[in-house]
């Protein structure tokens, strides 16, 4: 059966995210409408996928007062506005793939749970590490009970000082109305709950506020540091080095041990790239350009003067320490005892030197830690009565999310065709955003908070 979808938001995640799986592979289904009230990216959207003009609509009021058009829906809007189309979805009779969070409070959450039920249909919540190579052979190898009884977990978010800036400062995120220990790391704490293979307990949260305040801001810094900021050549997150020379990025890329010759490629992009971009030679400007995120996410004019526009007048442009309306922590530890008595600590951290996750398990019988980066990972495996130590393979990946994109699409889609629960269900997926509303609450009143 070949399954078809509309995708409401066609931004960063809708427009190239999940369904780009369908123009590779166009045996697994198409996308036959898209909605978004930005006509820009519906009509990009409409390019790419093949779409004419009537198959796109100004957003999911207009989509879902119609009859259905496929079996699901893709919803990736931003995080204010999951629930509402989510359940207008469920309502007109689609399954759903739900970008996370799924909602903002426990009540919301359920509401969905709920409205799938009554719906008959799935709803999976985009909690792509679960699928990502790293993860899923962590999860095997537990399961294979290797490790003997799981007894403690610690698991790092360590988030690079340029991506906080960028998401967490000047960003759509950077308000903890949607707070980012929920937005970012419902993966992780998803990730804990499976690995433990329980339901949280106890939760105890600490958090410490942001550095990035006007208060630490260095003396005589422009508001906008494209307008010749003196600290331009010191400060790590200086917008032009950011976005225009890519120098952050890339020099994230310059630490990827995998593929072969990507870091020292990067290494040398990094280094040449500022000269090349401001000697404004049009063709090689063009071949310069780069539209994927984090650029994506400042304009959708990625010609260098679009760009400079972007940089001059809107807040990612900003000098980080004068966005002045962001207010998400740097920091937040969540302790967490699981229900089978398993014990996990997790650090959400906004200052790491490149973006990783950092996991170790230890279990009765063995022991298995390893890295996730942004393409390349590891993991080890030791047996405590052996001391054998085995390296277990993990594949390069190019989705930003460790290979998971791609898998949890698959699953996906597997499921509706099987009739089965897709992974993770909204069900699965609330236990994280309990452990995460239970988090905020303990850093708010500094008690314990006991899950039932
Ligand atoms: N699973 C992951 O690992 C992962 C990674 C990144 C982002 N996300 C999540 O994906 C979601 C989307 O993020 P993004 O970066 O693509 O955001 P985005 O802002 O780029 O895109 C959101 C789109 O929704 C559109 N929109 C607003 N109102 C609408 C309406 N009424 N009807 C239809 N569309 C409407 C906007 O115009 C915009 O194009 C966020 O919730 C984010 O947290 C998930």
């Amino acid at each position: 059966m070949v399954m078809t979808g509309v995708v409401v938001g066609a931004g960063d995640r809708g427009y190239d995210a999940y369904a780009t799986l369908l123009l590779d592979e166009p045996e697994l289904g198409r996308i036959v409408v898209v909605a978004d009230p930005d006509e820009g990216r519906c009509q990009r959207f409409a390019e790419r996928y093949s779409l004419s003009p009537a198959d796109c609509y100004d957003g999911w009021d207009a989509l879902f007062e119609q009859p259905a058009m496929a079996d699901y829906a893709i919803i990736a809007t931003g995080d204010t506005h999951h629930v509402e189309p989510t359940l207008r979805a469920l309502a007109a009779g689609y399954h759903v793939l739900l970008e996370k969070p799924m909602a903002l409070d426990e009540a919301d959450c359920r509401r969905i749970v709920d409205a799938a039920a009554a719906a008959d249909r799935s709803v999976a919540v985009c909690h792509v590490y679960r699928h990502s190579h790293l993860f899923a052979r962590l999860h095997e190898v537990i399961e294979s009970g290797e490790l003997g009884d799981v007894v403690t977990i610690q698991l790092s978010e360590n988030v690079a000082y340029w991506h906080y800036a960028h998401s967490y400062v000047r960003g759509h995120t950077r308000r903890s109305k949607v707070p980012w220990l929920l937005q970012k790391s419902c993966h992780d704490l998803d990730l804990l709950s499976w690995l433990a293979g329980a339901p949280a307990a106890q939760v105890s949260s600490f958090l410490r506020p942001t550095e990035l305040t006007s208060r630490n801001a260095p003396e005589g810094a422009p508001q906008f540091c494209i307008e010749g900021c003196p600290h331009s050549e010191t400060c790590p997150y200086d917008a032009v080095a950011t976005y225009r020379d890519l120098g952050p990025a890339l020099g994230d890329l310059a630490m990827a041990e995998r593929p072969i010759g990507l870091g020292l490629g990067a290494l040398a992009l990094k280094k040449v790239r500022p000269a090349v971009v401001s000697a404004s030679i049009p063709v090689v400007s063009r071949a310069m350009e780069w539209w994927r995120w984090p650029v994506a996410a400042v304009t959708d004019d990625h010609t260098p003067a679009g760009l400079d526009h972007a940089l001059r007048t809107t807040r990612w442009g900003r000098c980080a320490y004068r966005v002045e309306d962001n207010d998400q922590p740097s920091s937040q530890t969540v302790s967490i005892r699981f229900a089978n008595d398993v014990l996990a600590n997790f650090t959400l951290q906004s200052t790491s030197h490149r973006s990783m996750r950092s996991v170790r398990v230890n279990g009765t019988r063995g022991s298995a830690w390893g890295e996730l980066h942004a393409l390349d990972g590891w993991l080890r495996v030791a047996d405590h009565k052996s001391g054998k130590v085995r390296k277990q393979k993990i594949p390069t990946a190019f989705d930003g999310h460790g290979g998971g994109e791609r898998p949890l699409f698959r699953d996906f889609l597997r499921a509706l065709e099987a009739g089965t629960a897709p992974t993770p269900s909204a069900s699965e997926s609330m236990e994280s955003h309990r452990i995460a509303f239970a988090a905020m609450e303990s850093a708010r009143t500094g008690h314990i908070i006991r899950l039932d």
